[in-house]
């Protein structure tokens, strides 16, 4: 394995959907990959060759019989860190589920020893088709991520579940199965069910203003994404988040604390892990107005201000499955471990993941440092790193506690 930049093996099939692979391309190689693209013959009918190599800065090759002495299957296979096929076909999911090696990229995946993420694409009824439904799940049975087809228009005038996701969406799922498989790999959290809270909540004053916080929601994706390759199945309860859907992930939009309450308490019987990364707002209007408050001459009534449900202090009384992981966060700006340390008994969750905000800190930025605080009296120390690679640090010490299944 590579460790300077990562070798990223896009493979496309020949469907409509190739073009957004381009896109994908461009996002691995802007963000510091060396990426290699292998398209199949198809393909190459939809998007041609020059393109993959100028996008890449590869030759590219289709088939095996190409550059023959360098035995370019073997070689793609072996150091490869990520193989990533967008679109994936119903034909080459078929050849790939059923080991088949006829060109350059089904050979590849048979020597790839790496993690292969499949980004479906086609017709809603041939993904429905019980033919494709059996490949997917061989192909997921030996590891392999399949992320499931968005649900949008199609490439006539048909919509339905086949789209493929937004190659931004897949770019972060196949970095999130890279850090993980860079920790160790396994899919550890299969069978299992996941809830994430994400993003901030608002309560309204009136129709047009509120009460919120500067939660961009991407420490929760990434966990959400984080649980994904790990083999869950996660439902997402997204507040007011400007990102994308994860792709493949159940996600349920909500904006006021009580929503997001409502949400949790509607899913949290039937899942394994709670992960509450979302930051509700703790107040609330008392009377909030029905009608847009109007500027007048005289000064504005004071605010009263009630407080909202604390979710997680709920969770961690009422445990509503048992052996159920709770991960509760904790965002201070001073005498940081000291207050994590009252919060994690305070509100009764098993960890508590305690970073600093403020000053650049913790909300709308990329990267994140925290300490997991545990029940148990354990204190971990995760240092700076991107929210996709502390999300699955947090998630180790989750399978740990985790009752077998
Ligand atoms: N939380 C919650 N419901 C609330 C407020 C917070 O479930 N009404 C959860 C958050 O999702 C987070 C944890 O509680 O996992 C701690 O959030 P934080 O904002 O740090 O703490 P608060 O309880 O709001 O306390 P304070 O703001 O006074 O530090």
């Amino acid at each position: 394995m590579s460790t300077e930049r990562p070798l990223v093996l896009v493979g496309v099939a020949g469907g409509i959907a190739a073009y957004k692979a381009c896109a994908l391309v461009r996002l691995f190689t802007e963000s510091g990959h060396d990426v290699r693209v292998v398209p199949t013959e198809s393909a190459l009918r939809f998007v041609g060759e020059p393109t993959w190599a100028a996008l890449s800065g590869h030759p590219v090759a289709t088939d095996v019989w190409q550059d023959a002495h360098e035995v370019p299957h073997v070689r793609f296979g072996r150091e490869a860190d990520l193989v990533v096929v967008a679109p994936a076909t119903a034909n080459t999911l078929a050849r790939a589920a059923h080991g088949l090696a006829d060109d350059l990229l089904t050979n590849t995946l048979l020597t790839a020893r790496c993690p292969v993420v499949y980004a479906p694409a086609m017709h809603t009824e041939m993904w429905l088709h019980a033919a494709t439904q059996a490949n997917v799940r061989a192909l997921r049975d030996r590891g392999a991520l399949v992320i499931e087809p968005a649900t949008g228009r199609l490439t006539g005038a048909d919509s339905g579940p086949g789209r493929l996701p937004e190659p931004d969406e897949i770019f972060h799922t196949a970095l999130a199965a890279l850090v993980h498989a860079r920790a160790g790999g396994a899919a550890d959290l299969r069978g299992r069910k996941v809830l994430v809270t994400a993003g901030g909540t608002r309560e309204p004053l009136d129709p047009v203003r509120f009460l919120g916080n500067r939660s961009s929601g991407r420490q929760g994706y990434a966990f959400a994404r984080a649980a994904l390759v790990r083999g869950a199945d996660v439902v997402l309860v997204a507040a007011n988040s400007a990102l994308g859907d994860p792709a493949g992930v159940d996600v349920v939009r909500v904006e006021t604390t009580e929503q997001l309450a409502d949400a949790v308490a509607q899913h949290a019987a039937g899942v394994d892990v709670v992960v509450m990364a979302a930051a509700p707002a703790d107040f609330g209007p008392v009377t909030p107005s029905t009608t847009k408050i109007k500027k007048t001459a005289a000064d504005p009534e004071p605010l009263r201000l009630r407080k909202t449900p604390d979710i997680l202090a709920g969770l961690g009384a009422r445990r509503p499955r048992p052996g159920q992981v709770v991960v509760g966060f904790a965002a201070e700006t001073d005498d940081v471990l000291e207050r994590g340390r009252a919060k994690l008994a305070a509100k009764g969750c098993d960890l508590l993941v305690v970073n600093e905000v403020g000053d650049g800190k913790g909300f709308e930025v990329e990267h994140n440092q925290a300490v997991v605080l545990g029940a148990d009296g354990s204190e971990t120390r995760l240092p700076e790193s991107s929210k996709g690679i502390l999300a699955d640090r947090v998630l180790d010490l989750v399978t740990e506690r985790l009752r077998p299944g």
